[in-house]
C-alpha cells in the first residue's frame, strides 16, 4: 500500500468532474486501499478519488473512532434525502479549516463495492454529511462553495495565513 498526496485547495484539478468506474479489478482494490492509507495517515473521516487527482467516482469514509469502520462507495447516487441539518466541516483539501454548512439529515444512496457488486447505504447525522462532502468532491465540488462570498473570502484568508504559517515552521 502507499500514501497519496492530496491536492489542495485552490488547485484547479479539485475542479473536476470523476467519471463512472468501470472496470473492477485487482487494480481498483489496490487503489481503495491506498485511499484509506492516505485517509488514516491524514487523520481524515472521508477522502475522495478527486482529492489524490484520480478522477473517478470512488470515495471512503471511516467516522469512527477506533478507525475500524470503513466504508466505500463507488459509483453512488443519492436516491433520496430528507431533512437539514448544519454540521462543522472540515476537508484534507483544507488544512485547518472548518466551516458550518447546511445539507440533508439523511440520505439513501445506491453504489458498488470494489467487486462491482451493487448495495444500498442509508447515512444519518454526521454519516450522511461525510457521504454528501464526499460524494461532492466527485463533481467538482468543494464545502465552501457553500458559503456566502463574504464568508469565503474571509475563510480562504485565514487557510493562506495557516499555510505560510506551515511553510515557515
Ligand atoms: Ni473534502
Amino acid at each position: 500500500m502507499s500514501v497519496l498526496s492530496i491536492l489542495e485547495f485552490p488547485d484547479p484539478r479539485l475542479r473536476t468532474r470523476a467519471a463512472p468506474v468501470s472496470v473492477f479489478d485487482a487494480n481498483l482494490k489496490q487503489f481503495v486501499a491506498d485511499m484509506f492509507e492516505t485517509m488514516y495517515a491524514a487523520n481524515g473521516v472521508g477522502l475522495a478519488a478527486t482529492q489524490v487527482n484520480v478522477h473517478q467516482r470512488v470515495l471512503v469514509i471511516d467516522m469512527s473512532e477506533e478507525r475500524n469502520q470503513p466504508l466505500v462507495l463507488i459509483n453512488a447516487e443519492i436516491v433520496a434525502k430528507d431533512g437539514a441539518q448544519v454540521y462543522q466541516e472540515g476537508c484534507l483539501s483544507f488544512p485547518g479549516l472548518y466551516a458550518d454548512v447546511t445539507r440533508a439529515l439523511k440520505v439513501k444512496v445506491k453504489a458498488q463495492d470494489p467487486d462491482g457488486k451493487d448495495f444500498v447505504y442509508e447515512a444519518e447525522g454526521p454519516l450522511a454529511v461525510a457521504v454528501q462532502h464526499e460524494m461532492d468532491h466527485l463533481e467538482g465540488k468543494v464545502f465552501v462553495d457553500y458559503l456566502s462570498p463574504l464568508k469565503r473570502s474571509l475563510l480562504l484568508k485565514r487557510l493562506e495565513k495557516h499555510r505560510k504559517q506551515a511553510a515557515s515552521a
